[in-house]
């Protein structure tokens, strides 16, 4: 299978969305008849849990086996790390060994790149592959960044969310220097936003001013809802949870913009072909 995008859900600040948005983007993929695989790249297991592992302390085989495989130069087959989830999504999960592992790559040969390594052989069977990221740019995250082809940053719109985002586009910048050329910034999400406040208003007004003339902002904002907020327990997407309702409604138009700049630079791709 060609033309597999990686992207990672990808913000240092913790609480903004990133999870919720890479299990329900995912899954509003997988909708649209694509063979999706959801990475857990966070210690604390949230997207296992929102897939349903209620303890993902119990797991032996997780994200940190197979990158602790390529860091010591052992085959790990990636089926014995994947998992499946009845929405139509295949996803390898974490717990607490890949902070470990973050030690670890600290002394590795090629530290940027054993998450890429890993990854290489699983693009020729998934056209997507979202990582949910940790809220810190440790080492985890800079070999996501340097696996991938885009990121996405949620941005949640009831914060000084603007201020925050500085750290990580400067390690973007970074990566795209050295380990990564290629990657790029599909665009920010606003999430959680209350279009009732005054501070939701502004604080999205801020993100289209201060960011929207270098990065997309997407057009979908993904709204408060108390049903989103009770999601992550139930092992489901929203789209299961809650089919009706705003947040459901939301990652669909997400998911559309999404695809629809994979398909825009997909037809680029074939016009410089030619
Ligand atoms: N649209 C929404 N409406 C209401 N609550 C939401 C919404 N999206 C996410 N939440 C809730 O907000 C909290 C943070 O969301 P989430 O876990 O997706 O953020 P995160 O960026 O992955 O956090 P972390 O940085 O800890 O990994 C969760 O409890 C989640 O259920
Ligand atoms: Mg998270």
């Amino acid at each position: 299978m060609q033309n597999c995008k990686v992207t990672c859900v990808c913000h240092e600040k913790g609480g903004t969305g990133k999870t919720t948005t890479a299990v329900n983007l995912g899954i509003g993929i997988a909708r649209q008849g694509k063979k999706v695989l959801l990475l857990d790249a966070d210690p604390q297991g949230d997207l296992s849990k929102c897939l349903g592992i209620t303890n993902p302390q119990e797991l032996t085989a997780t994200l940190a086996t197979a990158m602790n495989g390529v860091i010591a130069e052992t085959f790990i087959d990636p089926a014995s790390v994947i998992l499946h989830h009845n929405e139509g999504v295949d996803f390898i999960p974490a717990n607490a060994e890949l902070a470990a592992t973050e030690i670890t790559l600290v002394n590795a040969m090629n530290r940027e790149y054993v998450l890429q390594e890993f990854l290489a052989p699983l693009k020729n069977e998934y056209q997507h592959i979202i990582i949910d990221c940790r809220p810190s740019l440790g080492l985890t995250v800079v070999n996501a960044l340097t696996a991938a082809d885009s990121v996405i940053i949620p941005v949640q719109a009831h914060t000084l969310a603007a201020d925050d985002m500085d750290g990580l586009f400067k390690t973007v910048g970074r990566i795209k220097q050295r380990p990564n050329p290629h990657l790029k910034i599909d665009g920010i999400v606003m999430t959680m936003v209350d279009g009732r406040t005054n501070l939701a208003r502004q604080t999205i007004r801020d993100v289209r001013t201060r960011y929207g003339q270098v990065v997309r902002v997407f057009a979908t904002e993904i709204p408060y809802a108390v049903r989103a907020a009770e999601v992550p327990g139930k092992g489901q997407s929203i789209f299961q949870y809650d089919p009706n309702g705003k947040v459901a409604k939301a990652y669909e138009n997400l998911t559309r913009e999404v695809l629809n700049i994979g398909s825009r630079e997909k037809a680029d791709r074939d016009t410089n072909a030619r």
